[in-house]
Formats: C-alpha cells, structure tokens, sequence
C-alpha cells in the first residue's frame, strides 16, 4: 500500500469510527430522547478540544457471529480534552453498539483512560449508558470488569472520578460507577441495578418496573447511591463542569482559588432572624449557608437524600470549601444511619482532595428508637466520628444552636482535631437537651413535688441557664469564640486564611479500619 493509500484507508477507517454503530441505531438512540456518545463529549468538553485515542480499536470476538459485526472503536469513546482550560479524561460508552457492553477491548480502552489520568493527575468522566457484561465474550468480559474496578480503586483519592448515568446500567456496568467520587443521574434516562426486573420476578416474584427498581428517584431518595439528580442530559454535563471547578486535579494539588467581587469581610446582618429563639423551632439551614457564602453559590450534594444533614461545595474568600450542616427543616437535624453515611462520605472526599471543612451545627443527638439501633446507628454513626478524627484539612465549624451528647462531639469538634471552633450565643452545648436531662438527674424531686409539671419546668429552666449555652465550652477552650451571627462569614474567612499553610499528619499505617 502506498502513502496516499494509507492516507485514503485512514480517512475510511476513522470516518468508520464516527459512525457508532450506524445510522438507525444513532435514530433509535435520539428517539429515545439520549444523545449520542460523540455529542455527549461535544458538550461536556471545552469546544475543540478533544483528543480521541483508540478509535480504531475492534473487538476479538468471533463467536456468535459476532466476526462479522466488527465497529472502529467498539462501544466506547475515549480521550481527553479540557474543561475550563483544565486537562481531563473521558469515556463515553456507546449504546449504539452491543447496546454499550462491556467487551475484553472496551476494557481496555477505558483502563487506558484511567492509567493516563493517574499518571497525569488528572480527573475522569465517565458517561455511562451500558447493557452491562458482553454477553458473547463471557468470562473475558467479566476479566474486564475487573481490571477497571482495581483501576478505580487505585485511582480512588489520587484524582477525582466522575460518573454520569445517561442510560442502563446493569450487572458490572454499576460497579465502576459506584467505586467512584460522585454520580450524576439523568431522570427517565439513567437506571442502576443489580439485576433487572425480569431476574427480579423469576427468583423473588416481585412485581417493580426498571425505573422502580433503579432510577433516579430510587438512588437519589432511597439507596444514596446519586449525588446529583439531573433533569436532563445537558443539565448532567454543565454540572460536572461546576462540580470540578471546586476541585483540584489530583490529590496534591490545592483547588484553584476564584477571585470573585463578595467582599471577605461583608456583615450577614439578617442571620440572626433566620434561627428562630424558640429551640424547639425548625429552620432551613440552606438559608444561612447561601448568605454566608461567596456570592451565594453553593453546590448541594445528595440534596434529597438524608436531608437532615446538608453537604456541598461552595467557596469563601475564593477558596473552596466543603460545607456539612445539620438540618433543624428535617427530623430536627438529628443524626441518623443515613445522614452519618452521606456526611461521613463527603467529609473523606473533601479530605482526599485538600478541600477545607466548615461544619455548622445544630444537632440535638443520635436518633433513638430500635429501626436506628438495628440499622446500624452506632456503626454508621463511628464511620462520622472516624471520618472528621482523621481529616487533616482545615476544620472550622459554626454550633448556631444545639450540640449535644455525641454528636457534639462528632461534628467538627475541638477532640477530633477542629481546628477553629466558633459558636453563636444561641450555641447550647451540653451532653442532652434539658429535657431529657431533668428527666433523669432531677427524677426523685420531681417525683416528690406537690406539683410535678411545674418543677419539672423550673428544673429545665435552671438546667438551661447553667448548661445549655455555648459560655462554658468557651472557657474551656473548647469553643475558641463566641461571635455575633453576622460576623461568621467574616471570622470563617479569616480563620480559614489563617490555615491555609496548615499541616497535619496521622500515623504512617497501610489503611485504617473505618467501621464499614
Ligand atoms: C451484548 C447487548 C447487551 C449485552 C444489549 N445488547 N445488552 N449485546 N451484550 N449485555 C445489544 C442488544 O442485543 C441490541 O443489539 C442492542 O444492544 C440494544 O439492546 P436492546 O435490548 O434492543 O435495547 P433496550 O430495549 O433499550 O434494552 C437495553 C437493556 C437490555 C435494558 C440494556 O438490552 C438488557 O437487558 N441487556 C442485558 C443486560 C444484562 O443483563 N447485562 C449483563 C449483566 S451481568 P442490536 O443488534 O439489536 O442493536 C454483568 C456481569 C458483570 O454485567 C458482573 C461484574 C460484577
């Protein structure tokens, strides 16, 4: 073959390549509402930038026929490209060849992927939409799954992995994703599980519709599996690119610091009216962190999902900043399986990748009653406790209101290495809420009192003035300083100013054991 002959080959395999597996397929695949791989990548990446590799990679197979169904990349695409000027690397799975399987070939491809970002230090997209194992290829498929599950492990806090569910995803195909930092679900488009419908009725006879059983709505309110429920699939990959603006490339790196026109030092003068006086009052604790933030841009992770606590990125004074907040809107803010799971997560995440902690508390315990002690609350709860004792970023925290027993301690305490602990006047801190405190010291006198509900309340009374306040935690040094509510944008930026050469180390150790 001469020059111009390769040339001309080149040109018809790549032209080959673009075409995915053809153009009813591609029909089929809009018809459906979806985009395709390729137009996926076009918006998530920065125009023109990406690169693809392996696009004339086949699969081996030749069973089942399948030597005459060969497609130029297989069903993936795979590359890299920039988001904001910053490097990443993708894979976009392509449902219009063997419905996006997972074949020996698309495999490596997408371990390829996974190799160059590590190497490089930079984050991965996934764009999910997969039927799962190649069923033709058997066990070499299975192999597949498994080289891309170590690789996501390796890669797991070296640099940051992103899924977005834009399709199926069955079997092997929802592991990857699971193994990864964050996941993003299209509504009506992305589904997860195990085994489907079908297997589910012939093994349990249980009657539940693909979207039921794992889409967006399940993982986003039952199994905590997505971070980000999407409406749609531009939705899905303009977040992504927001998502990593609070991130930095790689784990030794810091998140890029924005300059932004919020004035550090501006009072937040209505914050005080946001915290009702009465503790038994719910408020919504989003309101305090969209004004305390910059320009109230705050980005909610697992926004339905336990939502008595709240866990995000935002930044202050330009630097980002993972926020956990107690909820008082929902179940009081108190701490339960759920809400211990998804902050404890997050709190690991932020510590991974050099994001500095700001936690506000309001809390009134642990959740008590059987259905909390059978699922787990005091391992799910340990897994918190674990998460914040051994974050070295910068720890600041906030107690507007409650912090009580346990889950005083838990949230970004002064004993689990806070680094900054401030408190509003309102903060009550104390080992339980007068309530149940007077219930049990006080029970013999008023039980002996001629009127018992009177007693009871002067005792919660008296209890509240000695304990319930932040004032003795302060001269303790527990609390570093009480301040007014509007200044607590102000003292977080300075405070987290002054950590931001912070070092801190834990012991040298294989791994620990956090209780899983
Ligand atoms: C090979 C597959 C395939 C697969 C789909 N296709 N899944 N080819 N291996 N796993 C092909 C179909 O033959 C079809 O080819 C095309 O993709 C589109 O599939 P349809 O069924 O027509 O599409 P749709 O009706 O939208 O249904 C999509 C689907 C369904 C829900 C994903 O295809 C499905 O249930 N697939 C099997 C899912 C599954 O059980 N996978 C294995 C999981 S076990 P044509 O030529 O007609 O276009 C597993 C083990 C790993 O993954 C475990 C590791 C831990």
């Amino acid at each position: 073959m001469s020059l111009e002959e390769r040339l001309a080959e080149l040109e018809r395999l790549k032209s080959l390549s673009q075409l995915g597996g053809g153009k009813e397929r591609v029909e089929a695949q809009h018809s459906r509402g979806k985009h395709t791989a390729r137009e996926r990548l076009g918006m998530l990446l920065d125009a023109g930038t990406f690169q693809e590799i392996d696009a004339l990679v086949t699969h081996r197979s030749a069973d089942f026929g399948l030597d005459q169904q060969k497609y130029y990349g297989d069903a993936v695409v795979t590359g890299y490209g920039l988001i904001e000027g910053r490097q990443v690397f993708v894979f976009a799975q392509d449902f219009t060849v063997f419905g996006g399987s997972l074949s020996e070939a698309v495999a490596e491809k997408i371990c390829k992927i996974l190799d160059l970002a590590v190497k490089t230090g930079a984050p991965v997209i996934g764009l999910n939409d997969s039927g799962g194992a190649r069923i033709q290829e058997g066990v070499a498929s299975l192999k597949g799954y498994g080289e891309i599950f170590l690789r996501n492990v390796m890669a797991s806090g070296v640099v940051p992995q992103i899924s977005v569910i834009m399709g199926p995803g069955a079997g092997g195909a929802v592991y990857s994703p699971a193994l990864t930092d964050f996941v993003f679900m299209v509504e009506g488009i992305g589904q997860m599980y195990i085994t489907g419908p079908d297997v589910i009725r012939a093994v349990t006879g249980e009657e539940v519709s693909h979207e039921e059983l794992g889409g967006t709505l399940a993982h986003s309110t039952k199994s905590g599996l997505c971070h980000f429920p999407m409406a749609d699939e531009e939705e899905a990959l303009r977040e992504v690119r927001r998502l990593l603006s609070f991130l930095p490339s790689n784990n030794m790196e810091d998140p890029q610091l924005f300059q932004n026109e919020d004035d550090p030092k501006r009072s937040v003068d209505d914050l005080l009216s946001i915290v009702p006086n009465d503790p038994a009052k719910p408020y919504d604790v989003r309101d305090i962190i969209l004004r305390v933030v910059d320009d109230g841009d705050f980005m909610e992770v697992q926004p339905v999902y336990a939502p008595n606590v709240v866990v995000g990125f935002a930044r202050m004074g330009g630097q980002s900043v993972g926020i956990v907040a107690n909820n008082p809107m929902a179940l009081a803010g108190v701490l339960d399986v759920d809400a211990s799971r998804k902050a404890a997560r997050f709190v690991r995440f932020c510590d991974c990748f050099n994001i500095p902690l700001v936690t506000f508390v309001d809390v009134p315990g642990y959740l008590p009653g059987a259905t909390q002690e059978y699922g787990g609350i005091i391992l799910h709860g340990a897994k918190l406790i674990y998460a914040y004792a051994e974050a070295t970023v910068p720890k600041v925290s906030v107690v507007v209101r409650k912090a009580y027993g346990g889950a005083y301690i838990v949230m970004s305490s002064k004993h689990l290495r806070g680094d900054i602990n401030f408190a509003w006047p309102s903060g009550e801190l104390a080992v339980m809420g007068p309530e149940g405190a007077v219930n049990i010291v006080f029970r013999r006198q008023i039980e002996a009192a001629d009127d018992q509900n009177a007693t009871r309340q002067e005792m919660i009374a008296e209890y509240r003035e000695k304990f319930a306040n932040p004032f003795i935690a302060a001269t303790r040094g527990f609390i570093d300083d009480v301040i007014e509510p509007k200044e607590t944008r102000t003292k977080i930026i300075a405070a987290l100013e002054m950590l931001r050469s912070k070092t801190d180390s834990n012991p040298q150790k294989k791994h620990g054991n956090i209780p899983l």
